[in-house]
């Protein structure tokens, strides 16, 4: 029973990185681009998901250059390897299976590492473990980089119920309630310090959509409106509860991403260090 839930809660994650991808994409790529990858380099995707993302920095590195992705779920190391075999860049990049707080790499495997929603994530581990690793298989003067989704506006016009949505979903995570600040994400600086790094830099990066919404972006935003505040709807207010069907579930006349004014964006915080030469 146990497994078979945790098989499903597998591939509904799954499913949701998919659909995740049309919104997420186009912010990743403008990510990867102020990261300056060295051509012809050799890094890593840590926490690399299906994988989707390990072929955006393969792809912006160029022929020469090769990314290997690392997942914790077997499963998702093989549907980021299937993905890779129907693209062109099968041979640029590798998937394998592991633990970021335990890399099974030798010391200055990799030009730089990247990781996007799981390094810094309170399930992942503490996170000065992951840096550590991170810093020991990435050579001298090599880059790390971490990035964690950090925001969003929505609701465009509704700010009060989406300011009270945010605030009921916080208390419901352990994303907030109970944590120490300096374990929060965006006091990530912190941990690049404390793991030794040298030049610790932040930048935000915004991901902006507005209507017409193709389908794809369209489905994302249905799955991160469920993700984001869905399985709380009995802890908001009953007046909330209404106000954020009315406006999120496709079947309502005045669904919000039927506006021709809609407009949203959310952000992602982007945390850099180079690993300090010897
Ligand atoms: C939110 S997903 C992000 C995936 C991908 N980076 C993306 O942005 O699409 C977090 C990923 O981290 C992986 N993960 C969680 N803990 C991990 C660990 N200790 N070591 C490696 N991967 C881990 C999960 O299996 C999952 O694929």
């Amino acid at each position: 029973m146990t497994e078979q839930l945790h098989l499903m809660d597998l591939e509904t994650y799954l499913d949701k990185l998919v659909l995740s991808q049309p919104l997420r994409d186009p912010a990743i790529r403008q990510a990867i681009r102020a990261f300056e990858l060295p051509d012809g380099s050799r890094g890593l995707d840590a926490g690399c998901g299906i994988g989707s993302h390990t072929l955006l920095l393969a792809e912006m590195l160029g022929p020469g250059g090769h990314v290997i992705g690392l997942d914790l779920s077997t499963e998702f190391v093989a549907h980021a390897q299937r993905l890779a075999e129907q693209s062109s860049l099968s041979t640029q990049v590798s998937f394998r299976q592991g633990n970021v707080n335990e890399l099974p790499f030798d010391d200055n495997t990799f030009d730089w590492a990247w990781s996007v929603d799981c390094v810094g994530h309170p399930t992942v581990g503490e996170p000065l473990t992951a840096m550590q690793t991170l810093a020991r298989v990435v050579r001298p003067g090599g880059q790390v980089v971490i990035l964690g989704h950090s925001s969003q506006m929505l609701l465009p016009g509704y700010p009060l119920l989406e300011a009270r949505l945010n605030a009921t979903a916080s208390t419901m995570t352990l994303l907030a309630e109970g944590m120490k600040p300096e374990a929060h994400f965006l006091r990530a600086l912190g941990w690049f310090r404390e793991a030794g790094f040298a030049e610790p830099t932040a930048r935000t990066v915004v991901g902006t959509v507005h209507a017409p919404l193709d389908d794809g972006v369209r489905r994302a935003l249905i799955s991160l409106f469920g993700m984001l505040w869905g399985e709380m709807q009995s802890k908001m207010a009953q007046a909330d509860r209404e106000e954020y069907r009315r406006l999120t579930d496709p079947e309502s006349p005045d669904f919000i991403l039927d506006s021709p004014d809609y407009y949203a964006f959310f952000t992602y915080s982007m945390f850099e260090g180079r690993v300090a030469r010897e």
